[in-house]
């Protein structure tokens, strides 16, 4: 009986030993910069540092219907990931459907154009982020006030403070918008309106 004890604690113990070995998975975080092969990294402009921070409230903005004025329309209802981040129609309707008068290009690679719009008169990403908001066809809003709606909104409220270190305005609105951009890399169900017999249906 004594030998049985020892023989179970002998295997016991070599269990232990062995479990030992056993090395711990290695799980490598994922990179935040998703950089294609043989492509250098966008250029992030000094106080819009590419963070994990501001890249979750861009994304989360560009997928946001509270840009619009109605509040029906996102970034994404014209440039669907599904599509490399562009229309499968030839004008992308706005709000209240109005059609736009241009086809909504790709932004895949969108971080390395030198300027933005069909004539290039748009220098810079964050600034090109106030052309939807204004344009009538598009979400016919104003910056100021998309920040009024986002500070009454306490998740904002708290992801705006965590990415800038300040409440939701229009310099956390372009910027955080332009962070996601340069690093476009999920293909994410696109919101889309539709409009059917005057009723919105998503
Ligand atoms: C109603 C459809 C629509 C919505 C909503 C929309 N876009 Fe666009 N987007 C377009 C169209 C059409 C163009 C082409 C405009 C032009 O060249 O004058 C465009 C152009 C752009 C460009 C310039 C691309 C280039 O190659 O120069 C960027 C960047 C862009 N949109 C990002 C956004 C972002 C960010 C939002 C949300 C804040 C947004 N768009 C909302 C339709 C839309």
């Amino acid at each position: 009986m004594k030998k049985l004890y020892i023989v179970a604690i002998l295997l016991a113990l070599a269990f232990i030993a062995c479990q030992k070995d056993v090395p711990e998975p290695v799980t490598q975080p994922e990179p935040l910069l998703a950089v294609p092969p043989g492509f250098p990294a966008p250029v992030f402009p000094s106080g819009n540092e590419l963070t994990s921070a501001r890249w979750a409230l861009g994304k989360r903005l560009f997928y946001d219907p509270v840009l619009s004025n109605d509040s029906t329309v996102s970034c994404a209802s014209c440039h669907l990931a599904s599509n490399a981040f562009s229309d499968t129609m030839a004008f992308s309707p706005g709000v209240a459907g109005r059609p736009g008068v241009r086809n909504s290009p790709t932004l895949a690679n969108i971080g390395y154009h030198p300027y933005f719009t069909r004539e290039g008169g748009v220098p810079t990403l964050e600034m090109q982020t106030l052309v939807p908001i204004q344009e009538h066809n598009e979400f016919d809003f104003n910056i100021l006030l998309i920040a009024e709606r986002l500070k009454r909104d306490t998740a904002y409220v708290r992801m705006s403070r965590e990415a800038y270190d300040r409440e939701p305005d229009a310099f956390v609105i372009t910027r955080s918008i332009a962070c996601f951009r340069k690093n476009l890399r999920e293909r994410t169900k696109p919101l889309r309106p539709v409009f059917f017999q005057g009723k919105l249906r998503r």
